[in-house]
């Protein structure tokens, strides 16, 4: 582990010549698969770990050398010694989850989607701002360096105006009781699971859309198994979405422009390559540069040098941006009838 060279700032709490301390808070697969991670990232420590149960807590601690276990959320979030927690509970616990380790006086990085809809996230971004604590949601597509890559030369008119975003994260998932997948309780169905990316995705190069369309087919349960939606602009542009737990496709993405388009043939999430089609020029293909860990590390790094720099928020993946893709997932459940309890 690395150390940072100076003026660390954790929220409120600075802190000199040291590593960045974090918390993971639950221990499923993906809390595994991001400290994973977080263990090949300079400067990062990752020095607790909270659980709705000591013994699952204990576990985790020994598989991945954590210093300090705990058996319940708040457990973490008073621990003095916790500069960030990672939020890797299912999704309809961020709120809770997130907000009690804000006032506990951490930074946090909550996994995607952010919250269950745009209420909850609004309530999350307003505990950070009183604080003046960093938050950010781990939408690690935005931090995904070949992502930026392909965000820049749009930014730059490489293939003209963007007009239109077409993507598509469809993952079939065979049904199994009591998953939280298909679990209204648990934020279930495809849109928030995997629709959250094809939708981040159109933000990222078209905005905030104009208009939302939609249609889904739900289970028995009410959730979603599939779903498509389309975006309207009024400069114009649209794009067209679509997610499922039905089926596995090729999860590709193409951005089009008016001079030209670029394509991501497969994980546009993450990829590893992409394509830039320029009107009457051959195709150039962009690879990957070697990843930090499986992909997960941009994200510790990207809430690093948010904190070294005493940033409350990252730029690559703003607050703003968050409740925004809420917002048009709220429209898309509000059009095909998906609601949780409580809502
Ligand atoms: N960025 C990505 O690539 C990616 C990939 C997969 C998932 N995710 C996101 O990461 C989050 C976690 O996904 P996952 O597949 O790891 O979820 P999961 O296995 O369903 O649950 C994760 C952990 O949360 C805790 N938990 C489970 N049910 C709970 C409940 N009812 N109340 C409170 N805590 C509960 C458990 O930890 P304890 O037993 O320790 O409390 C569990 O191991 C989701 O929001 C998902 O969207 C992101």
């Amino acid at each position: 582990m690395g150390t940072f060279p100076s003026g660390v700032a954790t929220g409120g709490t600075h802190v000199h010549d040291r590593s960045v301390r974090w918390g993971v808070l639950a221990t499923g697969p993906m809390a595994a698969a991001f400290t994973e991670d977080l263990r090949t990232v300079p400067g990062a420590d990752v020095v607790a770990v909270g659980s709705r149960s000591r013994q699952t807590a204990q576990a985790f601690a020994e598989r991945f050398s954590i210093p300090r276990a705990y058996g319940s959320w708040q457990d973490l979030a008073d621990d003095p010694d916790v500069d960030v927690v990672y939020v890797a509970t299912p999704h309809a616990h961020h709120l809770a989850a997130a907000t009690l380790c804000l006032e506990g006086g951490k930074a946090v990085l909550c996994e995607k989607p952010f919250a269950l809809n745009r209420s909850q996230t609004e309530s999350m971004i307003a505990t950070a701002e009183s604080r003046s604590l960093f938050l950010m949601e781990g939408m690690w597509t935005f931090v995904n360096p070949l992502v930026r890559r392909a965000r820049e030369m749009t930014g730059d008119g490489l293939i003209g105006e963007v007009t239109s975003v077409h993507a598509d994260f469809s993952a079939r998932v065979p049904v199994v009781p009591g998953s939280r997948l298909r679990d209204p309780a648990a934020g279930g169905g495809a849109l928030l699971d995997l629709g959250t990316y094809p939708v981040s995705f159109a933000h990222l190069f078209l905005g905030a859309p104009d208009h939302v369309s939609a249609w889904a087919h739900l289970n028995d349960d009410g959730v979603d198994e599939s779903t498509a939606m389309v975006l309207g602009y009024d400069n114009g542009a649209v794009a067209v979405l679509s997610c499922s737990l039905a089926f596995s496709s090729a999860t590709g993405a193409v951005v089009y422009g008016t001079e030209g388009r670029i394509e991501f043939p497969a994980d546009f999430y993450h990829p590893r390559s992409f394509v830039v089609h320029r009107d009457g020029r051959a195709p150039q293909v962009v690879e990957a540069e070697p990843r930090v860990g499986n992909g997960y590390g941009h994200q510790a790094l990207e809430v690093m040098n948010c904190l070294r720099e005493k940033r409350t928020e990252s730029a690559l993946v703003p607050l703003r941006g968050s409740l925004d893709v809420m917002t048009t997932l709220d429209r898309v459940r509000a059009l095909v009838g998906v609601r949780y309890p409580g809502e």
